[in-house]
């Protein structure tokens, strides 16, 4: 499948996500405010997909860079820049500051070789992360039974990180290994990103996935046509609390309820090891119009009082476990997270 962010002839190349599956179109970006643009208005989305992106936001601006302009004054200002876009995913955090400290490192050097490196910091974000979903991908199989049914929320897979995804990669792992799995996906309103992104690339790897909106999930639970949760993660508190699109918590709940196994799916980079709890983590509220409207169309009274939280947060304790590149992390999770230091 093609990768959701790609560096071209410097620019940050991007699947266009908001118009997936109707449209394949791919946007060129050649300034950091672009990059900043293109995370905000979500046409590239999901935690480590939007890390790649302000790293390569940071490289993009010192390829631009001239001769002459102040390399301390500049990197500041793009960082900041890119920090701002959305607040609750922690890879974007986690990506800036791994490249803040190569440029510490190598500020003093000539400005053609700091691109350079800065580039290839980037670059390796993005190969590491590959690399991980797989290794992820690889630990979270062994979770899945040889006939499984898995309901999965949003989209956490080859379009939300440098490919291959988190929750998906697991599927796709899983179906590597001949398991019979069908996907259950929650459409997830109101951006849709269940709907639009993850039937998407089921769809092309010809992985059975059927759609269902996002308040058929616990019947379903309940009628016993779901073996396993899966999901990716945004941003996962020292205890275990994890952050993710708005409605994993109802899920995570309803999973509890039937004893259906719930599982996170996430690299080590979102996790926030300075964050006890989840209770502090950032909830990004979004534009009104996204809940207002469905796919462009007013859906409702054009001034009518709108939430729009893009995401929740799951209390550790209804989360089975947490699978990532270095192992799967069981209750309690104080404990299995301290040893991943
Ligand atoms: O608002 P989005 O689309 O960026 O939210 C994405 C999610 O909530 C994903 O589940 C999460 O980032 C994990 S992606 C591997």
């Amino acid at each position: 499948m093609l990768p959701a962010i790609a560096w071209k002839n410097k620019a940050v190349v991007m699947v266009d996500q908001r118009k997936l599956p109707w449209k394949e179109v791919y946007v060129e970006c050649r300034t950091v405010e672009q990059v900043a643009r293109a995370i905000e208005s979500m046409i590239i989305r999901g935690a480590p997909a939007i890390g790649i992106a302000a790293a390569y936001g940071l490289a993009l601006g010192f390829a631009n860079l001239k001769m002459g302009e102040d390399p301390v004054r500049a990197f500041e200002k793009f960082f900041y820049r890119l920090w701002r876009t959305r607040p609750t995913a922690q890879n974007l955090f986690w990506a800036l500051e791994r490249m803040k400290k190569v440029f510490e490192e190598n500020k003093n050097r000539k400005l053609s070789e700091l691109k350079k490196i800065l580039l290839a910091e980037a670059q390796a974000i993005e190969k590491e992360d590959l690399e991980i979903n797989k290794k992820i991908s690889e630990y979270g199989q062994a979770l899945i039974p040889e006939k499984a049914v898995i309901l999965t929320h949003c989209n956490a897979g080859g379009l939300a990180t440098a490919g291959y995804g988190t929750a998906l990669g697991v599927i796709r792992a899983a179906v590597k290994q001949g398991k019979k799995v069908k996907v259950l996906a929650d459409e997830t309103r109101p951006f849709l990103q269940g709907a639009r992104l993850t039937v998407w690339e089921l769809d092309k790897e010809k992985i059975p996935v059927t759609l269902i909106t996002d308040n058929m999930a616990g019947w379903l639970m309940n009628s016993g046509e779901v073996d396993v949760v899966i999901v990716g993660a945004d941003r996962i508190a020292h205890n275990g609390d994890t952050a993710n699109k708005i409605g994993t918590y109802s899920l995570a709940v309803l999973a509890k309820e039937n004893k259906i196994p719930f599982y996170v799916a996430a690299p080590l980079s979102t996790f926030d090891f300075n964050l006890g709890t989840g209770r502090d983590i950032p909830i990004e509220e979004r534009n009104p119009e996204e809940v207002r409207r469905a796919c462009g169309k007013l859906i409702t009274l054009p001034n009518v009082p709108v939430k729009n939280p893009a995401f929740d947060v799951t209390p550790a304790r209804l989360i089975t476990a947490i699978i990532t590149e270095k192992g799967i992390l069981r209750p309690p999770y104080q404990q299995s997270i301290k040893s991943l230091k």
